[in-house]
């Protein structure tokens, strides 16, 4: 009878217990699709962010079935233990090594030397060429790439081509040509001293073809600290001529800048009609079928959780840990309510054989009485 009663509520609480720690999933929920606008560029002919419907018509990979940017649907992201956190090299610049920063019309451009090199996380070398950043407006994000749905403030993308090629023009129209890194940007409590170290350069090349030397930092902070959780997949150039060439590395930790920091991205530069330019992001592209892979587990799974220690705590922290320690409770609880059931129901059953020996009317009496001689019974 007692056992029974033990087997049922440990049940019923390991139940309970798990219910409790699985509700404490993190829900990132759908943001807002803007208008288009414009980027980066190698390139001739004309385009803008206002007809990227036209962009297949000059250059026909832009209607390719492998285009960038995409949305990073985590529920369908295929976890994958091969891909080793990115390792980069050569990213520390002196002072002394002067960037050229520019203002193409499309977005703000550093060149970047030929020291910088991703060594790890790809099956090739790849170096740096340079970097660019997409955003929107005061009314809202412009992020290309969005994560289920949601459109963040803004994107950093790092320019590597392969380095058995000779340079980044050669590269570009091979499949394994380029590789390009991806970061989001949002805004948070501090100033971030490195994009400072562009930002703070915008002024001086607000119009079109405007270009400035901007003293060398360390360039890797620019992207996140934490290097090991990203998602990778096969894409495209996100401007014309949109070459089906970039292996992806879209990182999951985000870069914060302070609200002012944003803002002067935002308000800064002009494009070729000396409009602000603004919303220089291309809208998300369909997939056609292809595998979005994750360096990390995205989502809660029966699986082992094989995550070592986290250093992304800047991005918030990830359920997965907190499921074990809610089983560990439920277990506890269990247990401690089944002790608990169990005397109690012992203390019962005595009792009751014992009341019916006595025959008593008065139970409060014999209870009482009961209890005090409950050792010798
Ligand atoms: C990207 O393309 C290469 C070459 O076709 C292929 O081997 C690789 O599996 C693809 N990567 C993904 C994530 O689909
Ligand atoms: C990071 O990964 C978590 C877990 O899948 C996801 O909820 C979050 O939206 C991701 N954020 C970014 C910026 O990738
Ligand atoms: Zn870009």
């Amino acid at each position: 009878m007692s056992r029974a009663a033990l087997r049922v509520s440990l049940l019923l609480l390991a139940a309970l217990g798990r219910a409790g720690a699985g509700s404490q999933q993190h829900q990132e929920q759908g943001g807002e699709d803007l208008p288009p606008s414009k980027e980066k560029g190698t390139g001739h002919g004309h385009w803008t962010y206002d007809d990227t419907d036209q962009w297949g018509v000059d250059y026909p990979d832009c209607a390719g079935n492998m285009q960038s940017p995409i949305d990073i649907d985590t529920t369908k992201t295929v976890f994958s233990p091969h891909l080793r956190p990115i390792q980069l090299s050569g990213y520390s610049l002196p002072a002394s090594q002067k960037l050229k920063l520019s203002n193409n019309g499309h977005t703000a451009l550093l060149e970047l030397p030929e020291s910088l090199a991703i060594t790890d996380g790809y099956a090739q070398q790849y170096r740096a060429v340079q970097l660019h950043l997409h955003w929107g407006s005061p009314s809202g994000p412009g992020s290309e790439h969005t994560i289920d749905g949601r459109r963040f403030a803004a994107e950093i993308h790092v320019v590597h081509y392969n380095t058995k090629y000779y340079n980044f023009q050669e590269a570009m129209v091979y499949p394994d040509g380029l590789v390009v890194l991806g970061a989001f940007l949002e805004v948070g409590p501090r100033e971030n001293p490195y994009y400072q170290e562009i930002l703070e350069h915008l002024y001086d090349i607000q119009r079109k073809g405007q270009q400035v030397l901007v003293p060398g930092f360390n360039i890797a902070g620019l992207l996140p600290a934490n290097l090991k959780h990203y998602f990778h997949y096969n894409g495209s150039l996100t401007t014309p001529a949109c070459y089906q060439t970039v292996k992806w590395t879209v990182f999951n930790q985000t870069m914060l800048l302070s609200r002012g920091q944003m803002s002067r991205l935002l308000m800064s530069l002009r494009n070729d009609d000396s409009k602000a330019l603004q919303n220089n992001y291309r809208l998300a592209q369909d997939l056609h079928g292809r595998q979005v892979l994750a360096s990390f587990q995205t989502t809660l799974s029966s699986g082992d959780d094989t995550r070592a220690g986290d250093d992304d705590s800047r991005t918030g922290g990830h359920p997965g840990s907190s499921f074990h320690a809610g089983d560990v409770l439920a277990v506890l609880f269990g247990v401690l309510f089944a002790i608990t059931a169990l005397a109690f129901l012992l203390y019962l059953y005595k009792h009751r054989s014992q009341n019916a020996r006595l025959d008593s009317q008065t139970k409060s009496k014999v209870i009482y009485t009961a209890a005090t001689t409950d050792n010798t019974a």
